[in-house]
């Protein structure tokens, strides 16, 4: 069964192991290829939500809980990371600057996980995800870094113009989630 704490430990090893990071993803993989152990640890999903599982300036793991249908806009990290899926769905695209206008994005590719299925981000990836189905969504993230300290960007959904990243509207996000399936639009 999963377990956080050697889960923590064995993602530590590996980021010391292998700088491409393939090894992480590895460590990902194992857990999600058991998703009813990872439902069991971390139980069934109820809302939206970050849940911060771990946090170091090296290393950041988080159970992300996607409300049905929702969709976060297009976002960098400026460090690693690998995305495994335990419940659910998470639809990826990825984004890549214009040439003629670097602060502006265009898609470049798109990536569906299914559960089981562990992804690795690299450390430019710009990407943006939506919960195509109509139930709650359960993913383990690990970044490599300090997820909520770094400055790093957001791409507006309608202009595709880079700003700042907004962690406290981020988070919003997921509570502005919970409360529209509280009380959907007829
Ligand atoms: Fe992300």
């Amino acid at each position: 069964m999963f377990d956080l704490e050697q889960f923590a430990a064995d993602c530590r090893a590996a980021l010391k192991a292998d700088s491409s990071h393939k090894s992480a993803r590895e460590v990902v993989a194992r857990a999600v290829s058991d998703p009813a152990g990872v439902l069991k640890a971390l139980g069934e999903p109820k809302r939206a939500e970050v849940q911060k599982l771990y946090h170091a300036p090296d290393l950041t793991i988080l159970n992300l809980i996607w409300a049905p249908k929702m969709t976060v806009m297009p976002h960098d990290h400026r460090m690693w990371a690998v995305i495994g899926i335990y419940t659910g769905r998470e639809d990826n695209v990825f984004w890549r600057r214009l040439p003629d206008d670097h602060r502006r994005v265009e898609a470049a590719g798109a990536r569906s996980l299914c559960v089981g299925d562990a992804e690795l981000l690299g450390h430019n990836i710009i990407h943006s995800v939506t919960n195509p189905i109509p139930r709650l969504t359960g993913a383990i993230h690990v970044y490599g870094g300090d997820f909520f300290a770094a400055e790093r960007s957001e791409w507006d959904p309608e202009t595709w113009q880079e700003g700042r990243y907004d962690a406290q509207r981020a988070l919003r996000m997921f509570e502005e989630a919970n409360e529209s399936n509280r009380h959907p639009a007829s």
